[in-house]
């Protein structure tokens, strides 16, 4: 199997610096170090990394946008909000891994000129705050960040900064507010980031998984990342797998690994040797596929041609006795709680799916109602700030669209 971002899991104290450094830890930064920012810039565009945030921006193309303000100050900041449901595998990265993570931020910020980098952590990961600190203060005590790092001219500083729990938080903008000690709503974009991110200055902003592949990328060179994974989703991906699998759990695979060897294979099959009635392949903000649809190779364009996304990578397993307007119900009162309220067709429709599943789940509706969602869903998406709109309406659209017997079964009988 080839391991890249959970290669240390399971290895005794993988935590601490010196373990790290055992296993080849930092010599990609010092190797990074002994190259231009652009030499850096240009192997991570060869390389093909897109973002593991949900949705899938090219990384190197994104540091491109940078240069042309590197005169000024630029920050550099790692998602680490993970508030998509079914997604827990950045969790695993620096919980297990923080180093990676670390390295992977200062070959970033040398490569695009940053000199002050913020870990957003979600609030609930509070632990893992903690083990993100204690490594910051080993790396820094050995010179690998902070200043002068690994005793050349460069100085690179981070901080870890604590959520409080908003799902809006983990989009980009939001989260530059609230790093900024205001209320976690999303800009209007652009300007993007890049241009004008924290403190008004350009950033680059990127999710946990991303940024702990720059050490593999610099180390090995582009093209040991792309011949690992699939036609333009180049590397692995790490697929958190739950519901009613038999082995729920965080699985590194190549990119382009079929749907069905995850669930059957890697997952272990379905609990109780129950049939499998559904799958969401890439967090909640993905359509689900049916148990016919699961031949699918696990990339950004075999994803997109179904139909759906890879997101987040969070698979989320539903068998043959799961309901799924039970499961809309939940999924509308997740996007109705979390709307950040800012934009009327977000906030007030949201709320207005949250209600109608709700009563079609009471056998109070009628086919009108049906009707009604779908209509919400395609007004709210396209009149929104940010794409939480988007997020929240695909997943109900396709539910509905794909199972539409179950809830026409709930309103007659
Ligand atoms: C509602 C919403 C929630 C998001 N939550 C997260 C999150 O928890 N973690 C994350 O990395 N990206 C999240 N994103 C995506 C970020 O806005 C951004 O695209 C990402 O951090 C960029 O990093 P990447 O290029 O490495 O993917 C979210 C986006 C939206 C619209
Ligand atoms: S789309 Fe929703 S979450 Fe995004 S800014 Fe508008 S109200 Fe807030």
């Amino acid at each position: 199997m080839n391991e890249i971002l959970l290669k240390n899991r399971g290895v005794p104290n993988s935590q601490s610096l010196d373990v790290y450094t055992s296993r080849g830890g930092y010599t990609a930064l010092k190797k990074a170090l002994a190259l231009t920012p652009g030499d850096i810039i240009t192997l991570v565009e060869e390389s093909g990394l897109r973002g593991r945030g949900g949705a899938g921006f090219p990384a190197g193309a994104k540091w491109k946008l940078l240069t042309k303000y590197r005169v000024k100050t630029v920050y550099l900041i790692c998602n680490a909000d993970e508030g998509e449901p079914g997604t827990f595998k950045d969790r695993y990265v620096m919980e297990f891994d923080p180093h990676l993570l670390l390295e992977g931020m200062a070959i970033a910020a040398y490569a695009t000129g940053a000199h002050h980098g913020f870990i957003y952590i979600r609030g609930e990961y509070d632990w893992i705050a903690k083990i993100l600190l204690k490594a910051i203060e080993e790396a820094q005590a050995k010179g690998f960040i902070g200043s002068n790092v690994m005793g050349s001219d460069y100085s690179f500083y981070i901080d870890v900064f604590r959520g409080a729990g908003s799902y809006v938080c983990g989009e980009e903008t939001a989260l530059i507010e609230s790093l900024e000690g205001k209320a976690g709503r999303p800009r209007l974009k652009p300007p993007f980031p890049a241009a004008y991110g924290l403190y008004g200055e350009p950033t680059v902003i990127h999710n946990v998984s991303t940024l702990s592949y720059i050490p593999f990328i610099v180390e090995n060179g582009p093209e040991a990342y792309k011949s690992i994974g699939a036609r333009m989703s180049g590397g692995t991906a790490l697929f958190s797998i739950s519901g009613h699998v038999n082995k729920p759990g965080l699985y590194e695979y190549p990119m382009g690994t079929a749907l069905r060897e995850l669930i059957y294979e890697a997952a272990g099959g379905i609990r109780g040797g129950k049939n499998l009635k559904a799958v969401i392949p890439g967090g909640l903000s993905a359509p689900v596929l049916r148990s016919d649809e699961i031949d699918v190779a696990m990339d950004y364009p075999s994803l997109n041609a179904a139909g759906t996304m890879l997101g987040s990578g969070g698979i989320i397993v539903l068998d043959e006795d799961t309901s799924i307007p039970m499961i809309t119900r939940k999924t509308a009162r997740f996007f109705a709680h979390e709307s950040c309220g800012q934009c009327t067709p977000c906030r007030e429709g949201t709320n207005m799916i949250r209600h109608l599943t709700d009563r079609i789940i009471a056998g109070e509706g009628s086919a009108q109602t049906i009707e009604q969602i779908l209509r919400l869903c395609r007004y709210i998406r396209g009149s929104t700030i940010c794409a939480f709109g988007i997020a929240a309406t695909l997943p109900v659209e396709a539910l509905i669209k794909k199972f539409r017997n179950e809830f026409e079964a709930l309103l007659r009988d």
